[in-house]
């Protein structure tokens, strides 16, 4: 198969890519516009890009907003006593049929690799159970890499230690957690210690909530950076949320990014998530309650931007649309200037795939997969200044979807 009149982000002229057996087989600039011949797909001049990424989503809670009551405050509070009414009818079923539905809303705004946190403080592991089907079954939509999160807390929960260990030994891909939600400030720690050792025992990935809060006092990114940078791991290790970061004062901040540049871990940001659940306590002036994304991205750090919820107590909207998302985080982390826009996808595809650690998996490049998608757009800039769909979403060289463009017609 051969994608002629691509245009490749941070590459000059048009390009024809070529697929076989699954993978990129070649990739070869082309002097002028070709006219298509048989099974060619004509990119029309249209960007051409690695699959967008969604790094940081909850597919256990996905789509339960309303169910049986609606979350009318809109606080985080509320969301956890909502989740509570509806937690007790979940069953095995009601979980897959969920996440299958919210892995194909993702599929169809071109995303092909995902990155869910599924809350295993449960003895009975339910929901883990389910997502390790799904992961299988939805292995022709996307890659699924499945994080042990313990949304009550390692330390501060029953069993809380042997449910981690559980939860790695059955098949979540990567150890997650909660330090500022455990009890104390010791129990904080000690459940980071915890959860590097077990992912260094069993090579696992680390992902942690860590620091989801607008207390400054909250400290728990200098410790899961220090872990990291002590066992060599931090490619490994992702700190998701860090929104407490926007409420450090700048000497603390300064020290603190000395130490993150030398562990080398990776960044998620959900501003759409935190700009709705931060700043619930402040009256005026009123903190965004984000993570510091444009001072980590110039400090040469990897961060990228992900949904978090889609339609659940914590948060009523959401479609899929990672696009939406990079939109609102490009303003309410002040990234709006040309040179922020004219890359801005690399906050949804390029930087996402480091966090998950998809290493040559990823990327238009001659040998690796053949995961592409045709953006209705002609540049980044383009993308999220229009709000591009995916207009064809190629996945292992065959075409997965197509999507039709809208057509405007005036009288
Ligand atoms: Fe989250």
């Amino acid at each position: 198969m051969n994608i002629i009149n691509a245009t490749l982000r941070k590459r000059q002229g048009l390009f024809t890519v070529t697929c076989d057996g699954g993978r990129i087989s070649a990739i070869t600039a082309q002097p002028d516009l070709l006219l298509a011949k048989d099974d060619d797909i004509d990119a029309a001049g249209q960007l051409l890009i690695a699959p967008l990424v969604e790094p940081h989503i909850h597919l256990d809670a996905t789509l339960t907003a309303g169910d049986p009551q609606w979350n009318m405050s809109g606080t985080l509070f509320e969301g956890i006593e909502r989740w509570g009414q509806r937690k007790a009818t979940i069953t095995h079923e009601d979980t897959k049929a969920r996440a299958h539905t919210t892995i194909r809303m993702l599929a169809e705004h071109g995303i092909q690799h995902v990155r869910t946190h599924i809350d295993v403080t449960d003895p009975t592991l339910g929901a883990l159970k389910a997502m390790l089907e799904v992961r299988e079954e939805a292995r022709h939509l996307v890659d699924l890499q499945i994080v042990a999160f313990p949304q009550e807390g390692i330390e501060s929960y029953d069993n809380g230690r042997a449910l981690m260990e559980q939860a790695i030994e059955l098949g979540a891909d990567v150890v997650g957690g909660i330090p500022h939600f455990e009890n104390t400030r010791e129990q904080g720690v000690s459940s980071i210690k915890f959860l590097m050792d077990l992912a260094e025992r069993r090579g696992c990935l680390v992902d942690v909530h860590c620091d989801e809060t607008d207390d400054p006092h909250s400290r728990f990114l200098e410790v899961l950076a220090e872990e990291a940078r002590v066992r060599g791991m931090g490619s490994r290790v992702t700190a998701s949320h860090t929104t407490a970061m926007g409420s450090y004062d700048n000497a603390y901040c300064s020290k603190l990014f000395r130490l993150l540049k030398h562990s080398g871990i990776n960044f998620v940001s959900c501003p759409t998530e935190s700009i709705h659940l931060q700043g619930r306590f402040d009256t005026f002036p009123k903190r965004r309650g984000v993570t510091r994304v444009a001072e980590i991205d110039r400090a040469g750090m990897n961060v990228c931007f992900g949904q978090d919820s889609i339609k659940d107590p914590w948060y009523p909207l959401g479609n899929g649309n990672i696009l939406r998302v990079l939109d609102a985080g490009l303003h309410i982390c002040h990234m709006m200037g040309f040179e922020d826009l004219a890359r801005s996808l690399d906050l949804v595809t390029d930087n996402s795939a480091r966090t998950l650690n998809l290493g040559e998996r990823y990327g238009i490049e001659v040998g690796r997969p053949a995961n592409l998608v045709i953006l209705d757009a002609e540049s980044d800039y383009e993308a999220v200044r229009r709000q591009a769909k995916a207009r064809v979403s190629i996945r292992g060289g065959q075409v997965l979807m197509t999507r039709v463009p809208e057509r405007v017609e005036f009288a």
